[in-house]
């Protein structure tokens, strides 16, 4: 296994590229079921999560050319209509084959994701959904097992907005008879990209980005090729970074209007960011202000970003509130971020951050995906060395986040162990 260390205190300098999003590959890959031929997809992140996925396809019958960040899918054998333990325990993720499947050949039967560290995440809105299309859904010895003879097209209410969940439903609509809304729709970026492909597929998609998606079904798919978007929460990482360390980084393939709300608290906590022509300029200050912010679906602060913009508020001038509304315990890299002198109190779904003059370099462990970044952030600000372990977490769902930083002036390696 791998560990990072980190020597701290190095300001970051320079440009990095964003990568693709990865939660925008993960259901586009998917979206592959839907129909044969090959697919052209661009701008696919290299991290574990893909592989993961791609693996899933692969047992499914799926094949793959893969030329740098493009990717070509072709699945005309589909030979299988499962999805494994083995593989879906890694990643929540693969429960996107089940609505493309349930098009595709009217049958899948997809493992239970199983516990996760971050909350219970049921997948009952996804099985809802699918229910109300038609499909007979069963749970069988830990396995989704669902069949249909003919999906047909509902008004689907989501009790909550769910990312995975829009985008699985979108996908089993897509050839289903007549007309589907998706009431309460995720209106997160990835959802809108995915619904763009799909179009460009041949489905008739509306309204992805607003909170009611109607869906008209289509006879026929075609292959396409398509571009993914840049990964908004990779971008908010770096911003971040230039803040902690006090740096200078220019941010390049991230779209303003995905990361507005990350970047609103940013200058909140008194960093420069500029646009400069497609890129983004962000400079840290010396002095870092106290933000209060609260976790909500797009076009709120990001879930995702939670934990890192922690890293960052355990070094500001005063106390801070976070509040995690997406997923109940969120907060696994606190105890971590405490063995590195953060002064942090948790009470019900709130975080009490009380801002020190600095952090100092300790063992750590990684818990999670963002929790991992935001021990990676920590380290880059803290005096003296950090060494977090388990960082396999941190790769599956960033592309050479480590290298991306030492080509910034980080002090930051890799060691087995
Ligand atoms: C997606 C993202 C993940 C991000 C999350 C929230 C992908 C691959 N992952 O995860 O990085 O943190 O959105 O932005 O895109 N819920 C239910 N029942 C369901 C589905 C969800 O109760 O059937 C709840 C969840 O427990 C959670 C909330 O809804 O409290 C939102 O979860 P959801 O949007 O579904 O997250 P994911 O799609 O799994």
């Amino acid at each position: 296994m791998d560990k990072i260390i980190i020597q701290g205190g190095a300001p970051l300098n320079g440009e990095v590229t964003i990568s693709g999003a990865k939660n925008a590959a993960l259901p586009a890959l998917s979206a592959c079921l839907l129909t044969g031929g090959w697919h052209t997809l661009d701008n696919i992140p290299q991290l574990r999560d893909i592989w993961t996925i791609r693996e899933i396809l692969s047992n499914l019958g799926v094949v793959f050319e893969e030329h740098g960040q493009t990717l070509k899918v072709n699945s005309d054998n589909l030979n299988n209509h499962s999805a494994p333990y083995q593989l879906v325990k890694t990643m929540r993720a693969s429960i996107l084959a089940l609505g493309p499947l349930l098009s595709r050949l009217g049958k899948a039967r997809i493992s239970l994701p199983g516990g996760c560290a971050i909350g219970a995440r049921p997948i009952d809105l996804h099985l809802k959904g699918l229910s109300l299309l038609g499909a007979d859904i069963r749970l069988e010895h830990g396995y989704v097992v669902a069949s249909t003879n003919k999906l047909r097209g509902a008004d689907i209410f989501f009790d909550i907005s769910t990312v995975t969940g829009t985008e699985n439903l979108m996908m089993a609509a897509v050839k289903a008879e007549g007309k589907t809304v998706l009431h309460n729709a995720a209106e997160e970026p990835e959802v809108v990209d995915l619904a763009n492909m799909l179009n460009k597929m041949g489905a008739r998609i509306k309204g992805a980005g607003t909170d009611t998606i109607t869906i008209t079904g289509v006879k026929e798919l075609y292959p396409a090729r398509y571009a993914i978007i840049p990964d908004r929460i990779e971008a908010g990482t770096f911003l971040t970074a230039a803040a902690i360390t006090k740096g200078k980084v220019r941010i390049k393939g991230c779209s303003v209007d995905y990361i507005g709300a990350i970047i609103k608290k940013l200058l909140d906590s008194g960093m420069e960011i500029e646009e400069e022509g497609e890129a983004l300029v962000a400079i840290g200050r010396d002095k870092i202000k106290p933000v209060d912010i609260k976790t909500m679906p797009f076009p709120g602060f990001p879930t995702d970003m939670q934990a890192q913009f922690m890293a960052l508020m355990c070094i500001a001038d005063g106390l801070s509130i976070i509040k995690e509304t997406v997923f109940e315990n969120r907060f696994m890299h606190v105890s971590e971020l405490r063995r590195m002198g953060a002064d942090i109190e948790i009470s019900g779904g709130q975080a009490l951050v009380r801002g020190k003059k600095n952090l100092s370099g300790a063992q750590v462990m990684a818990t999670d995906l963002r929790a991992s970044a935001s021990l990676v952030l920590a380290g880059l600000a803290a005096e003296g060395q950090t060494e977090i372990s388990r960082v396999y977490h941190l790769d599956r769902g960033y592309q050479g986040l480590d290298l991306k930083l030492s080509l910034l002036g980080s002090k930051i390696w890799r060691e087995k162990y």
